[in-house]
């Protein structure tokens, strides 16, 4: 299971309305097509969202966030 970023990193389209199908999600405004693997766009070198790891647990959905930078805590 992975959870991503839910901004598409073009023009910060919401990607929860995006088109899901094969291991990747179409942004629904230009259609850059995002893998969930890795979250790299294979139609635009360097374009990628955040991927995150996610696990059911009790029937909650749990994100596994990286931890924030030593300077901003
Ligand atoms: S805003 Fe997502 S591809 Fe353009």
């Amino acid at each position: 299971m992975h959870a991503f970023f839910a901004l598409c990193p073009h023009q910060h389209y919401d990607l929860s309305d995006g088109i899901l199908e094969r291991g990747g999600i179409a942004c629904p405004q230009h259609l850059w097509r995002f893998e969930l693997d890795d979250g790299r766009c294979r139609m635009v070198p360097g374009a990628r969202i955040p991927i995150y790891a996610a696990h059911e647990e009790d029937g909650w959905v749990v994100v596994e966030l990286p931890a924030p930078p030593e300077d901003s805590r």
